[in-house]
């Protein structure tokens, strides 16, 4: 049995999670459920990135400290995982103590080398990335690798000698040539390096929220040596260090390609100062793009992976993210492509196939498993595509070609499909002559299926199990064994379950006029998106027919938080005429929400007034300006509104029921 040891980035909290960040994490549990389902010993290792400058800014803007926005945001990902059916062993936070202390162990390390300076740091510095560039480096004043505005800063400052790694490193990736994957891009690595490297400052003053130095706590470690130490530090480098033992070298660690940099660069560079062994591959995926840009909350383009989990599920937005994008490259994400995908592969190909043999099985084998017989069992039509498909989903996973393994799986469903049109056996079900070969016929085509299960479960792992269900299997596939083809162990007799569609199909139309693409640039696809939007657009009035009422009950109406709070601050959004930007205290802590109601309020007329808030509203951008939350308002057939507020004092953040 090997071990394999993968991570995910670290991701920072100064924002909620979006679909660029669900895939890394997505990619990352595909190739832990795989690798397990290869029988290796796997460590899955994720988690949040809470230092540094951009969270404290973060914070600060939403009048919080650092911490208690990371502990509210890491809720988040937590979330988010759960529902994606994310498996990681351990999630590290860059604020835990056993991190702090890893840190401590490799930069004395480092420093024993004598590969640590004292010096003074002038130069540009990327919030965004948390990067320093050189003047030279800069794109139209800004910085080159996301052309995030870059600020100037001249501080005193430790420095690590890179430099002296330019040499060493280039040796590393010419004698390990898949050190970084893809090959494109570790051209570009090789050629950054060649063209010279830097010493690199890895401390700041001028901020407080980081990790201090252990001899000289004015500086705080930069943020990015704090955090690429995660890999090591979580696995108990500076405790017992019985995993750091087991795991360490990490087989793969995967990153966006915006910070293959850090980790093709600098981070084997300090393993090499410490005299730690270098990971063994750094993984560098494309990005998710809107209209040609990056998907990022800057541009606010970023789509709301909760809203997609609650209209498609968890399986149907893994395999989308799996199939769509051909690893490496980047890929275009829109609703129409998700749902065609859902429609066409999910619910037509595979899942009308799954139910149809079912239900052939149901009418024309009393409900069980066929008996086949024993050379079906053996070999039979349908066991060379089965085999084939297997062999090609784990040798093009092992290759990290995830779409290509998928298409071979629907090659499969095809191949079977194909067979049951051909054999016909609800004809043969009625033809005294036939009854003979309909339980193998179905055999084969159950049998294939259950395969089909056991190749899908990393991607699709509820679809799966809910397969093998209906296949009358109580284990999980994801418990199965990737290692080695085998045909035949359907066992006959098993009754069979057909329950539900394992993929219900997606009306398309309805969907997308329900909710309108966003426009890339302007607003957050946080479904529900609309109303706001609309309000800007066309005065309607706010309670629809009685008709189209629909009752909720108790429990749904208690899903809503709403909150007393109280206005802080507000000012006008510029370029939206209707819209304020108002900050809200929900008791302990300040929230920013964008409402439409400028028509009629003036922003100072509102300080002090107490009103009530949707406290549990999924985040939105609108207009480019963040929205955690909503207040409520009465609207007027002329489609003024006019806010709800309290008859006496209430203290914020009571609940309102
Ligand atoms: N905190 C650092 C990583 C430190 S690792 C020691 C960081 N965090 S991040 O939250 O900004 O990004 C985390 C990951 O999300 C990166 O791998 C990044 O590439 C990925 N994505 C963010 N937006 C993305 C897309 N639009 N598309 C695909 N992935 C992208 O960087």
């Amino acid at each position: 049995m090997s071990k394999f040891y993968v991570t995910t980035p670290i991701y920072y909290v100064n924002d909620v999670p979006h679909v660029g960040h669900a895939y890394t994490t997505v990619v990352a549990d595909v190739l832990a459920r795989f690798h397990r389902m290869l029988g290796d010993d796997v460590y899955f290792l994720t988690g949040t990135d809470e230092h540094g400058q951009k969270i404290e800014r973060s914070a600060a803007g939403r009048g919080m400290t650092p911490i208690a926005l990371a502990d509210q945001v890491v809720q988040r990902y937590h979330a988010l995982w759960k529902r994606l059916g994310i498996t990681h062993d351990d999630f590290i936070r860059t604020t835990e103590h056993r991190h702090q202390q890893g840190v401590f162990r490799i930069f004395e390390r480092i420093l024993a080398r004598g590969d640590i300076v004292k010096g003074r740091y002038e130069g540009w510095y990327c919030t965004g990335c948390e990067a320093f560039f050189p003047e030279s480096q800069l794109v139209d004043g800004k910085c080159p690798d996301q052309g995030h505005p870059v600020e100037r800063v001249a501080e005193e400052s430790y420095f690590f000698r890179l430099s002296k790694y330019e040499r060493p490193l280039l040796e590393h990736y010419r004698t390990h040539p898949e050190f970084i994957f893809p090959e494109t891009r570790r051209n570009e690595i090789v050629s950054f390096v060649s063209s010279g490297l830097r010493d690199l400052s890895i401390s700041r003053t001028s901020f407080r929220w980081g990790i201090p130095f252990p001899s000289d706590p004015k500086h705080i470690f930069y943020v990015w040596f704090d955090a690429l130490a995660n890999y090591v530090t979580a696995l108990d480098y500076s405790g017992d260090r019985t995993l750091y033992d087991r795991y360490w070298p990490a087989d793969v660690h995967l990153v966006g390609k915006d910070i293959l940099k850090f980790h093709a660069v600098y981070w084997p560079a300090f393993l090499m100062a410490a005299g730690l062994p270098l990971p063994r591959r750094i993984v560098g995926h494309g990005w998710w793009l809107r209209d040609s840009a990056k998907m990022s909350k800057s541009r606010g383009s970023v789509i709301e992976p909760n809203a997609l989990l609650d209209e498609f599920g968890a399986d149907a937005i893994r395999y989308f993210l799996m199939r769509e994008m051909a690893f490496g490259q980047d890929a275009s994400y829109s609703d129409e492509a998700l749902i065609d995908r859902i429609n066409s592969d999910l619910a037509n190909d595979l899942g009308n196939l799954a139910s149809r043999t079912l239900k052939l099985i149901e009418t024309a084998c009393g409900g069980r498993i066929p008996e086949g017989d024993a050379s079906v069992r053996r070999e039979a039509d349908l066991t060379p595509p089965t085999r084939a498909a297997f062999e090609g989903l784990v040798s093009r996973f092992k290759a990290l070609d995830f779409s290509g393994g998928l298409a071979q799986v629907w090659t499969l469903v095809s191949a079977i499909n194909r067979f049951i049109v051909e054999k016909e056996p609800w004809k043969l079900a009625n033809d005294p002559t036939g009854k003979e070969t309909v339980g193998p016929v179905l055999y084969q085509a159950a049998e294939a299926l259950r395969i089909v299960g056991l190749l899908i479960s990393p991607v699709a792992p509820f679809a799966a199990r809910g397969l093998w269900r209906q296949l009358g299997i109580s284990e999980d596939p994801a418990n199965g064994d990737l290692s080695a083809f085998r045909w035949g162990l359907l066992p006959p007799g098993q009754p069979i379950a057909r329950g539900e569609a394992l993929f219900p199909r997606v009306d398309k139309k309805a969907y997308l006029s329900r909710i309108p693409e966003p426009q890339a640039g302007t607003e957050t696809a946080a479904r529900p998106a609309a109303p706001s939007r609309e309000k800007e657009k066309k005065v309607e009035p706010m309670t629809p027919p009685a008709s189209e009422v629909s009752m909720v009950d108790i429990n749904e109406f208690r899903r809503i938080q709403l909150k007393v709070g109280k206005i802080v601050a507000a000012e006008r959004v510029e370029g939206a005429r209707k819209l304020l930007k108002i900050q809200v205290d929900v008791g302990g802590e300040v929230r920013q929400i964008v409402s439409g109601i400028a028509d009629k309020y003036a922003p100072e007329a509102l300080l002090g007034k107490q009103i009530v808030v949707v406290t549990n509203l999924v985040p939105a951008t609108i207009r480019g300006v963040e929205s955690r939350g909503m207040l409520l308002a009465a609207e007027d057939a002329g489609g003024a509104a006019t806010i709800v507020t309290f008859e006496e004092a209430v203290p914020p953040g009571s609940s309102v029921r």
